[in-house]
């Protein structure tokens, strides 16, 4: 096949589909539109693909200009669908002008939403930074070491049973190459503040925890805490008292009633449970305690010469606490209707 006849019967492809893909713009029809690709763009016998063949029948010395001529056809015919996709999908400047009718309202665009329990952290940050003391971050995948044995959690307790946490399956890089796991709770800061620092200390430290918990409506697998530590000369109870009380006030109002139950954690003694008074019950939000003698002399300090409270308060609940939300599933659902009300 001579040069010339080669090139002849490019031009008339690209001729033909621009009629064909003319048409199918005019009916506006997909169905139209993807038969006339099939035609000329088909992979096994479109006529692209046909006309490819003439150019292995070319003269060897007219195969560079052959070729090339035949890209540039196919690049063309390619747009020649783009463009009719582009107008019958509604895409294209002749499809949008179709379609703009200035008497419609317009897309209002959605406008995006600060998750309630993000909101209850950012605030509660907020109020204890009030009260001197600052947010630090924890990791949430920790080593036996932060999550139990520096908070004089040892092997043989029950807190540390498989069944009771998310183990990982790698090993620790610090401490002896101990497990993994999803912290269980945010005390584990309370241990890396104290290895990094030396009193005095005030900090609070608010971040997502893992336990395998039956799911219901105050209990979730995944939750949040807010984590406070203040160590010091001379702290008593009485401040630990007098702290969370002002943070209950601050945040949930000044009528809250709260009340602390004797009870035992390994890092704290003595030990209490908090609870929030809801309706007509008491709902328990949070332990605290002085910080363990043990847990200080863990991370070098001297009990002997500073003291020290801590407390892990459940975000989840005192955001519900707030909000008059009574099942804490309503915040994790991703229900954007329930959300938006916040
Ligand atoms: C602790 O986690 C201790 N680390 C708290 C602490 C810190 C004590 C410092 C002493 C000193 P506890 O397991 O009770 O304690 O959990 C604290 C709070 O987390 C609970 O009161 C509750 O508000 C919240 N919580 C616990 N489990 C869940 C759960 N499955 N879903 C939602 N909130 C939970």
């Amino acid at each position: 096949m001579s040069l010339n006849d080669f090139i002849k019967q490019l031009d008339d492809l690209v001729e033909s589909a621009s009629k064909r893909f003319e048409d199918a713009i005019n009916q506006t029809d997909h169905q139209v539109l993807e038969e006339t690709r099939v035609e000329f763009l088909g992979a096994k016998s479109g006529k692209l693909k046909e006309a490819q063949k003439g150019l292995g029948k070319v003269a060897k010395e007219d195969k560079p200009a052959a070729g090339k001529r035949f890209n540039e056809v196919k690049t063309r015919l390619e747009e020649l669908f783009q463009a009719a996709a582009d107008v019958i999908t509604g895409g294209g400047k002749k499809g949008k002008a179709e379609a703009l009718d200035v008497t419609l309202p317009g897309i209002r665009p959605r406008l995006g939403h600060v998750h309630p329990i993000t909101q209850t952290i950012d605030e509660l940050k907020d109020i204890m930074g009030r009260l001197g003391f600052t947010a630090v971050e924890g990791p949430e995948i920790e080593d036996d070491w932060h999550n139990f044995e520096a908070l004089n959690i040892p092997l043989e307790h029950p807190a540390r049973d498989p069944l009771d946490n998310f183990y990982l399956n790698i090993a620790a890089a610090s401490h002896g190459g101990g497990n993994q796991l999803l912290r269980s709770q945010t005390s584990t800061v309370q241990i890396r503040v104290m290895e990094e620092s030396q009193p005095p200390i005030r900090i609070v430290s608010l971040g997502r925890v893992y336990r395998p918990d039956e799911i219901d409506a105050t209990h979730y697998a995944m939750f949040h805490q807010i984590e406070g530590l203040l160590v010091d000369t001379n702290v008593t109870m009485a401040d630990l008292k007098y702290v969370l009380r002002l943070f209950a006030s601050s945040y949930l109002g000044g009528d809250i009633e709260i009340r602390f139950r004797p009870s035992f954690f390994p890092f704290t003694e003595p030990s209490v449970e908090v609870d929030m008074r809801w309706q007509d019950t008491w709902l328990e939000f949070g332990g605290a305690g002085m910080v363990d003698p043990n847990v200080l002399k863990a991370v070098g300090y001297d009990p002997e010469i500073v003291t020290g409270f801590a407390f892990g308060l459940g975000v989840e609940r005192l955001c519900m606490r707030r909000h008059g939300i009574n099942d804490i599933r309503y915040l994790y659902d991703s229900n954007t209707k329930f959300l938006a009300q916040f």
